[in-house]
């Protein structure tokens, strides 16, 4: 509990929330806050998405509170935010989460899939500021990943691995920001094939093939909200290629595959095989670590070079 308290003869300020307005899976737009003895006090931070145990603790309050003036999280106010919360990265990450995930939520349930562009550009920003401000930022921020295939997570880390990269490769701000767009853009093709993702059972050579068809569907999804950037395009169209022609959809070669993609491809299998997936459980970092080593040992199969770069960022 935040030992932060204002006194109740500022209680015109607040307005009341009920138990009942709360739900699971909900992510708090603002602090809430409780009476305690004679001040408000927060109980749980604004951006925190609400679980059933952190539900079932809330259940010995009947009234909650939040600011009145508090400006709610939102794509507008996420550089504030994040600013103000910068050395907290626990919160920091819900805060990328909460505005992603929203955009992603919109996303699915519009029937046109409009994806806000411009707020993802903000989030890919925030990220490459707090990079810059803070070269331990992925070390600390990775004990704060959800454990979750959810598209809208995914994204995000895929993200922050690939600007973490960048930044130590000294890539310059306007490249940061397009690799950074790419990795959060690169998978929004699985919208389309979800079902099939969270099947089970192992998949026939057809539906694999159609699990693979995301890749083409990420770029018309992209292509379809302007974006042509050859670099961008390149990114997300090669995050499934390998360096010894095994991946898809083109089987390209280690010397055709661009500087993003290979990124991309080191950024992607790192989050895959650190989440869990409906069919196993996800590996810990070492572990995670360990298997890129030996497969790059046996099949040299990512670009070297990088490779050797993000483990050593990952190192204590
Ligand atoms: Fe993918």
């Amino acid at each position: 509990m935040k030992v932060i308290r204002t006194h109740l003869d500022v209680s015109q300020n607040y307005i009341t929330v009920a138990i009942n307005d709360l739900a699971v899976g909900q992510a708090l737009t603002r602090d809430l806050f409780i009476k305690k003895d004679d001040a408000f006090v927060i109980i749980i931070d604004m951006g925190t998405v609400l679980t059933p145990e952190l539900l079932n603790k809330l259940t010995n309050h009947k009234t909650f509170y939040q600011l009145k003036h508090q400006k709610a999280l939102s794509c507008t106010t996420l550089n504030k935010y994040i600013k103000h919360n910068q050395d907290d990265v626990k919160k920091t990450m819900n805060l990328f989460y909460n505005v992603n995930q929203e955009i992603f939520q919109k996303f699915s349930d519009s029937p046109k899939h409009a994806i806000d562009i411009k707020c993802l550009q903000k989030i890919v920003d925030n990220i490459l500021l707090l990079l810059q401000n803070d070269n331990e930022f992925l070390k600390k921020v990775i004990p704060h990943f959800k454990n979750s295939q959810e598209l809208s997570y995914h994204s995000i880390h895929v993200c922050i691995y690939a600007l973490s990269l960048a930044h130590k490769l000294h890539f310059s701000f306007e490249k940061s920001e397009q690799l950074g767009l790419a990795a959060i853009l690169h998978d929004v093709g699985k919208k389309k094939v979800d079902e099939l993702i969270q099947n089970r059972r192992t998949l026939s050579v057809e539906e694999l093939d159609k699990v693979h068809q995301h890749v083409k569907y990420s770029i018309d999804i992209i292509q379809q909200h302007g974006i042509h950037d050859p670099y961008i395009i390149n990114a997300v169209m090669q995050h499934h290629e390998r360096n010894d022609g095994s991946g898809y959809p083109n089987q390209l070669h280690a010397r055709e595959i661009s500087d993003f993609g290979a990124i991309m491809a080191i950024a992607d299998m790192f989050d895959a095989l650190t989440n869990a997936r409906a069919y196993r459980e996800g590996f810990n970092t070492f572990e995670t670590f360990t298997m890129l080593l030996q497969e790059q040992k046996d099949n040299d199969t990512l670009k070297n070079d990088y490779l050797k770069v993000f483990l050593k960022l990952l190192q204590k």
